[in-house]
């Protein structure tokens, strides 16, 4: 096999959950650019609609498949048309997920009185909104003995972010996940059968986008939005000294989902710009 189609998704169906959103949504451009047929999924069928629509008109192939993640009879009836459609399923990246302001430990909210609503909430979408999505979709994976789970984690799982309590906890839940299931998958089902996480670092997503960008202030000279305090905070201490692109998940994303990874099982792999590593000294 050539070295170019090791990194090729040709053939492979893949399912982006939060494929609606601003990272699954590039990861899914991203997947399909590299040969996958890829299924958009989110709630919002309209947001879907226009993802795939995108893709398919940069030449390649896409469709909607709207669902939500913690119902999982929405998700089985997404799989059944996913299967009659396209036969299979190769590749699921679990891009659903982030923080909500009711668990978001600020002003007035301090760790002592976060709703139990809104713990319950965040960890459950994070959490629960990635295992579900792999039962539904892994089951066929596991039965044709390959296939490649991708679980969007976050810088928040393996460094103190202040703030995002529930959240953290749950991106550390599905950090261990990740490596349970990759045990527990490739002793069971074979090595065709990999289990592995993105942990992002920042970048200006719908959700951050006001924590993080003053989006009310007249821009920077080069059209930049200036940064709030946080922002700024999190740009010092980001060795490359900026946010992410959104694109720049996309390497990582085809790395794992095709055969050029099929060693690598497990692990949680960082796209930071050096966050991770620094010590801030
Ligand atoms: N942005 C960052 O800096 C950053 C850093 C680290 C990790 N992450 C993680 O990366 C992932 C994507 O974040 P993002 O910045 O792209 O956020 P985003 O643009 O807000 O996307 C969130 C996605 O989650 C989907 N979603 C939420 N609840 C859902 C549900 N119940 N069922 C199905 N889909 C649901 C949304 O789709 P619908 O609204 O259509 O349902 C949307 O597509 C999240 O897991 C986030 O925690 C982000």
């Amino acid at each position: 096999m050539s070295i170019w189609e090791q990194f090729s998704l040709n053939g492979k169906v893949a399912v982006v959950t939060g494929g609606t959103g601003v990272l699954g949504g590039a990861m899914a451009r991203g997947l399909a650019a590299a040969g996958a047929r890829v299924a958009v999924m989110g709630r919002r069928a309209d947001v879907a609609r226009q993802v795939a629509a995108d893709i398919v008109s940069a030449g390649d192939e896409a469709i909607p498949l709207p669902a939500d993640v913690l119902d999982e009879e929405s998700l089985k009836s997404a799989c059944r048309t996913l299967i009659d459609s396209w036969g299979s399923v190769d590749i699921l990246i679990n891009a659903a997920g982030g923080n909500r302001p009711d668990a978001t430990v600020f002003g007035d909210l301090t760790f002592f009185n976060v709703p139990r609503v809104a713990l319950e909430g965040v960890v459950g979408l994070n959490f629960t909104g990635t295992v579900l999505p792999i039962q539904v979709f892994g089951e066929p994976m596991a039965r044709q003995g390959n296939g490649s789970i991708i679980n969007i984690s976050s810088m928040a799982a393996q460094k103190v972010l202040t703030r995002v309590m529930g959240y953290s906890a749950a991106k550390a839940a599905v950090d261990n996940l990740t490596r349970w299931l990759a045990v527990d998958l490739a002793q069971k089902h074979g090595a065709g059968l990999r289990v592995n996480a993105i942990a992002p670092g920042f970048f200006i997503g719908e959700q951050n986008r006001a924590l993080l960008t003053n989006v009310d202030a007249p821009p920077r000279p080069d059209g930049a939005p200036t940064l709030t305090e946080r922002g700024q905070q999190i740009v010092d201490h980001t060795p490359m000294g900026r946010f992410g692109e959104p694109d720049e998940l996309i390497g990582a994303a085809i790395w794992l989902a095709s055969d050029a990874s099929r060693f690598v099982t497990g692990i949680v792999l960082p796209v930071d710009g050096g966050f991770s590593a620094a010590s801030g000294i």
